[in-house]
């Protein structure tokens, strides 16, 4: 299994360290714009292997898409971060014409792999990842969902005072602050709704700082998170690698599901060797199923940004 990450960012960077971490990968090629700086992340992490216990062999290229040839699954990272203050659509208008050509020059040299997005605004920029490829629907991933549904688990457990792993969650719709839908009421801790735990205030808390997840970071930080977003998208590819069907949230290309069409948006599916190998429709209620139509809408809006 080879694997491309093309951004040697600190999202780009987890992405790799996490994928080498698992040790499921035989390679992982990082590129980059910037002359060297891939090749030095690469060799960086390298030289964890043997203190870390991976076998993953990571190299590292500058804007060479010849390295990358014949990966079976390709991460895009590329494009500039948002900085505090700033939404994740105000990048269109450079990751657009970035995303657009790292995902041409991947495609160029492994017809085959399994895309999945990462740069912001990540709904769109699926979206156009499918406009300007033409590549089947299951191949073309955005990575949202999984990211949010952690920080969901996140607040979940630290509101209920308990274990991450007694808690179970899924965040729907755009990856955006106003558009996320964290379904609040099919959370559980073991099984238990968390409603019989929480009151309506604190389940009501646990979704406001889930949708702001991202920007929350983005204050403290100074920029964009990378060791979630890093794992998210490292989960992803193994579930693919692995064929392990796992269900994720991911933005998937709609085709009537959810009442939607012609829009990447994040719904349950299922991840395996070819990518999405199905879309999981699970019941809303009345006030799920209009979040879910306002977040369309806000994602359509920015795709009517796009010039494809
Ligand atoms: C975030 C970016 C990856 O939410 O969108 O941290």
């Amino acid at each position: 299994m080879k694997v491309t990450v093309v951004g040697a960012g600190a999202v780009g960077a987890s992405c790799a360290e996490y994928i080498a971490m698992k040790n499921f990968a035989s390679e992982v090629v990082v590129l980059d714009i910037k002359e060297g700086y891939a090749e030095g992340k690469a060799m960086d992490l390298m030289q964890t292997a043997s203190l870390m216990g991976f076998d993953t062999k990571i190299t590292g290229s500058t804007n060479d898409y010849g390295k990358t040839a014949n990966s079976d699954v390709a991460v895009i990272t590329s494009g500039i971060p948002r900085k505090p203050g700033m939404t994740r659509e105000e990048l269109i208008g450079i990751n657009a014409g970035i995303v657009k050509t790292v995902a041409t020059n991947l495609l160029e040299h492994s017809p085959n792999a399994t895309i999945i997005v990462v740069s912001n605004p990540m709904d769109t920029m699926t979206y156009l990842v499918h406009k300007a490829t033409g590549l089947p629907k299951n191949k073309i991933i955005g990575m949202g969902g999984a990211l949010d549904s952690a920080r969901f688990k996140y607040r979940l457990a630290e509101a209920l005072g308990a274990p991450i792993s007694d808690v179970d969650g899924m965040v729907i719709g755009g990856h955006s602050d106003v558009g996320m839908v964290p379904l609040i009421g099919h959370a559980t801790r073991n099984s238990v709704k968390v409603s019989e735990f929480l009151s309506e205030e604190k389940m009501e808390w646990v979704v406001e700082e889930t949708k702001v997840g991202g920007a929350t970071l983005t204050k403290l930080l100074g920029t964009s998170a990378w060791y979630a977003p890093g794992a998210a998208v490292s989960s992803m590819v193994q579930a693919i690698a692995c064929d392990q069907k796992k269900m994720f949230p991911c933005s998937t290309m709609l085709d009537g599901e959810y009442g939607l069409s012609d829009i990447c948006i994040g719904v349950p599916v299922i991840l395996g060797k070819d990518g999405i190998e199905q879309i999981v429709e699970i019941e809303l209620s009345d006030a799920e199923k209009a979040k879910m139509q306002e977040s369309a809408e806000g994602v359509k809006k920015t795709n009517g940004l796009l010039q494809v």
